[in-house]
């Protein structure tokens, strides 16, 4: 089958959103985690004979991944507008992965079908921890909402590498040309 123009566009859209979401995921875990920085604040500073609490070093790395996160939230509308998108693409095109000839065939729609699924909860939540403390949610009822937005986050950290690597041996074995019909919408691979 051939995909259309409007579903390739937001195909190419969606990964660079989604790349970009794990990516802000992983910084924050990583080089720019205050548990980590504000030990390192601490210690540096005390090479300098200079004394700062735990909790003014905590206040000064979270001001140092702030500029970062923010990413984090405008990809969140990116990928929760580009939501909007597919749902038009769905309306006016109908479903694109209906082929049930096979046991794999089928586990590889039902993967999209979750995909699916969980980036409307993860807009949906998402956009919530954003606003929510503006429309007055609780702070208990945003916590537990971050408690399973955050877990659900790991499902994308495991589709992702787990989708190319099936586009890539898929590609290679018997749907020659399915990476380039994703790029160009040929079906002569
Ligand atoms: C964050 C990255 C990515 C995400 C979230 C993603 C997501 C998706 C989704 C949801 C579909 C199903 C589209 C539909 O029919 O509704 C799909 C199909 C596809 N994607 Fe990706 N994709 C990503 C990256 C890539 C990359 C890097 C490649 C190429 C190496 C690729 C190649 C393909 C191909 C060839 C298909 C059609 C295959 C099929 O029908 O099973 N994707 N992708
Ligand atoms: C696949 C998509 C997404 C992934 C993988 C993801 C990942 C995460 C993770 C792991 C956290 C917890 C960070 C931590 O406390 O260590 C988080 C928090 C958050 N996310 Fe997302 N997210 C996604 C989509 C969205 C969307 C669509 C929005 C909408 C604006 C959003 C807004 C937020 C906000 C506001 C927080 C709370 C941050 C804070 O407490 O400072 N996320 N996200």
């Amino acid at each position: 089958m051939k995909y259309s123009k409007l579903l390739r566009v937001w195909h190419w859209l969606n990964a660079i959103a989604i790349f970009a979401l794990l990516g802000t995921f992983f910084l924050r875990k990583t080089f720019l985690s205050w548990r980590t920085n504000s030990e390192l604040i601490v210690q540096k500073l005390s090479e300098y004979d200079i004394t700062v609490t735990a909790e003014v070093a905590k206040v000064v790395a979270k001001t140092i991944r702030a500029p970062m996160w923010e990413w984090h939230i405008i990809f969140g509308y990116v990928l929760a507008s580009l939501i909007l998108f597919r749902i038009y693409i769905f309306v006016k095109e109908g479903l694109s992965f209906k082929d049930t000839s096979s046991l794999h065939k089928m586990g590889v729609s039902s993967l999209y079908v979750i995909f699916y699924l969980l980036i409307v909860f993860m807009a949906i939540s998402g956009i919530t921890l954003h606003l929510g403390a503006d429309i007055g949610i609780s702070k208990e009822i945003l916590s537990s909402i971050k408690e399973i937005h955050e877990p659900v986050a790991w499902f994308f950290v495991v589709f992702v590498p787990l989708h190319i690597g099936g586009v890539i041996v898929a590609d290679l074995t018997q749907e020659r040309g399915l990476v380039s019909k994703m790029i160009s919408g040929n079906d002569d691979g």
